[in-house]
């Protein structure tokens, strides 16, 4: 298909970020499982639910716009994911493992940010309003969660013990 205007681009753009949140819906239990840390756990599980309501928000568009949300698979979440997986069977101290889940994590959702923040814009161009609020929606949770993570990162992980010598 020949993407000639904004408003293609926008839907392939959207069935892009629906792929990579049906990706993250199943990396995510696996990421709760590996951490030994409980705060991090529960952050986890809590973006879970999180990004359940995000894929809600992605099939009301798509169910606005008369489009099925099928048919592309996001490959840079999936290399991110791969990415992710391999690091999770690497042998390490689990506050590193923990460190590392966290930038695992954390590059997940700056691709969301970025995702997000560009079908936003793309439906603001496109006059589509509603899109926009509730893309905005989704793409503060992001922001909150990123920014959950960096405190996490700097508070419960334990730097001494990852110090080393
Ligand atoms: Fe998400």
């Amino acid at each position: 298909m020949e993407i000639d205007s904004l408003r293609k681009l926008y839907v392939e753009e959207l069935k892009d970020i629906y792929s990579a949140e049906k990706q993250i819906l199943q990396a995510l239990p696996r990421m709760a499982k590996k951490t030994k840390n409980q705060e991090l756990r529960k952050a986890f599980e809590m973006h879970l639910e999180q990004t359940r309501m995000q894929v809600e928000r992605l099939d009301r568009i798509f169910e606005m716009l008369g489009k099925s949300p099928r048919g592309k698979k996001c490959k840079g979440m999936e290399g991110l994911i791969e990415e992710g997986k391999e690091m999770m069977q690497e042998d390490m101290e689990p506050d590193v493992m923990d460190a590392a889940l966290i930038a695992s994590a954390q590059k997940v959702e700056h691709y969301e940010i970025a995702s997000y923040g560009t079908v936003r814009t793309y439906a603001n161009l496109l006059g589509e309003k509603d899109h926009a609020r509730i893309l905005q929606e989704t793409l503060n949770e992001e922001g909150e969660t990123d920014k959950q993570l960096t405190r996490l990162a700097e508070s419960q992980i334990n730097v001494e013990a990852m110090v080393g010598t």
